[in-house]
């Protein structure tokens, strides 16, 4: 159990710290760390956001340390606990993909997810050793494999086109590789996110089961070590996991007819995260339970040797460990429709609600004593009038300098975010025990103009 005070809500005021104990960071709308100073500030890390800010500029992303490493532990030990046969957690980088989150990703014992040739280049720049890193991707290039194969490390193998192409890349070494299946499971979430249903661009039908384990079974080339599923994203039921082990050992009953020896079991991620009170997630502990004790149970039923399984999540490990921090600038109130509080980031920085109408919480972090007076939106700075970070936050008085904190965006936010309106990416702070350090520094305006090109006859109009 993780005692923290990190808030869950408090009404009408701004989410102060209330000692409330959860069970995991993915149930926490607050980093772990998060604490109102004496001055009344947020702080995260042991730093003060508006100190932050007046060092690092704005829009920041302020990633802690204590969250992630404390996610990555639970999981580790959660199956470590639950599961009587070896285990790897494995963290889907594309949630948030850089150097920096990749070294400490690792060394927790995490192995990566890389679902291109630039996550892996990263991951490998970083010093994640290519035995604990899997490579995943519905259309991978040909020279995307050849890097894979290259490096050494493991191919999740999405279709028979990859299939062959590998087959006919194949070198003396025979290729380390998984494979992807479509398991035909529901579950509710956005339908952008979910990818287990039988209508998915991902992975081999489960009707060509057959046929892929007769095909892959007479290739000495490839040396096919897994089976992968994964069956969607910001997941809060636990049944659909629970279908899905049931579903896997099935395939691996059936691989094992073709005389397939296979060892390891991937069952993606996808445990969702509290962005709002009204989220309810359960604890990473509770959905390695359910998946543990379904493996278990299932492979007893068949008479299985247990695989060493592998669980592959994102956005459980790295969302509630960051905030993002921006300023505070225009307020436009037209009276009895709306005020429109707007900040110096929006869609460029985080995608999120514009892309699945995602909602958020937010802090004034240097007001966090005061009472809660208005509902706003809070607007982004984007020539795009949805761009809305917030459409209702429930704020105190503000004012243009103020500094506005948006809770949980280090999944997906960082990782997706563009130069829309030539808007410089943010930059990126890592705070531990007061110590706050740089891990992606601000764009600038020379950076984007870094890949343009003028060509000649264009230079004198
Ligand atoms: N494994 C595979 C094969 C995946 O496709 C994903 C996510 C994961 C693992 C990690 O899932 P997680 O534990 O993070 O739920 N951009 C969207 C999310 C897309 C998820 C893509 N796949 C968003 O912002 O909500």
């Amino acid at each position: 159990m993780v005692s923290t005070s990190t808030t869950v809500a408090a009404s009408g005021r701004q989410y102060l710290p209330v000692t409330t104990d959860i069970s995991s960071p993915n149930q926490s709308l607050l980093p772990l760390t998060a604490r109102v100073n004496s001055q009344q500030h947020l702080e995260v890390g042991g730093c003060d956001v508006v100190d932050l800010v007046k060092r690092f500029g704005t829009p920041l992303y302020i990633l802690d340390e204590e969250t992630l490493r404390t996610a990555c532990r639970q999981y580790r030990q959660a199956f470590e606990q639950h599961y009587p046969g070896e285990s790897l957690m494995i963290y889907a980088s594309k949630a948030w993909n850089c150097l920096a989150v990749c070294a400490m990703v690792a060394s927790e014992g995490l192995g990566i997810d890389v679902v291109s040739g630039g996550e892996l280049y990263t991951a490998l720049q970083a010093g994640v050793k290519p035995d604990i890193m899997y490579f995943h991707g519905n259309n991978k290039s040909i020279d995307e494999l050849q890097m894979a194969i290259e490096v050494g490390c493991t191919i999740v193998v999405d279709n028979w086109l990859e299939l062959r192409t590998l087959v006919s890349l194949a070198g003396d070494q025979p290729i380390r590789i998984m494979l992807r299946l479509t398991p035909g499971i529901e579950c509710h979430t956005h339908e952008y996110i979910r990818t287990g249903h039988l209508d998915s661009k991902f992975g081999f039908d489960p009707d060509q089961l057959d046929s892929v384990f007769a095909f892959v079974s007479q290739q000495p080339q490839l040396n096919c070590v897994g089976l992968h599923a994964h069956i969607g994203s910001q997941i809060f039921e636990l049944q659909a996991h629970q279908d899905l082990t049931g579903v896997m050992v099935q395939w691996l009953s059936k691989a094992a007819q073709y005389e397939l020896s296979i060892q390891e079991l991937d069952i993606g991620g996808g445990l969702g995260i509290r962005y709002t009170e009204s989220d309810d997630p359960p604890s990473i502990e509770a959905w390695a339970k359910v998946i543990c004790e379904g493996i278990v149970a299932a492979c007893r039923a068949q008479n299985l040797a247990l695989p060493k399984l592998i669980a592959e999540p994102g956005r459980s490990l790295i969302g509630p460990a960051c905030v993002t921090a921006y300023t505070i600038g225009n307020q436009k109130v037209i009276p009895n429709i709306r005020t429109y509080v707007t900040v110096d980031g929006g869609m460029s920085d985080n995608p999120r609600p514009i892309t699945y109408q995602s909602v958020y919480r937010s802090v004034v972090a240097n007001r966090m004593s005061e009472p809660l007076t208005q509902k706003v939106a809070v607007a982004g700075k984007h020539c795009e009038s949805g761009d809305i970070v917030i459409k209702q936050a429930d704020l105190p008085e503000t004012q243009a300098g103020d500094v506005l904190v948006v809770m949980a965006t280090g999944a997906y936010n960082y990782s997706m975010a563009s130069n829309y309106n030539r808007l410089p990416r943010p930059a990126a702070v890592l705070v531990h025990h007061g110590e706050a350090n740089l891990i992606l520094q601000r764009e600038t305006y020379q950076d984007l103009l870094r890949q343009d090109c003028l060509p000649e006859r264009l230079k004198e109009f």
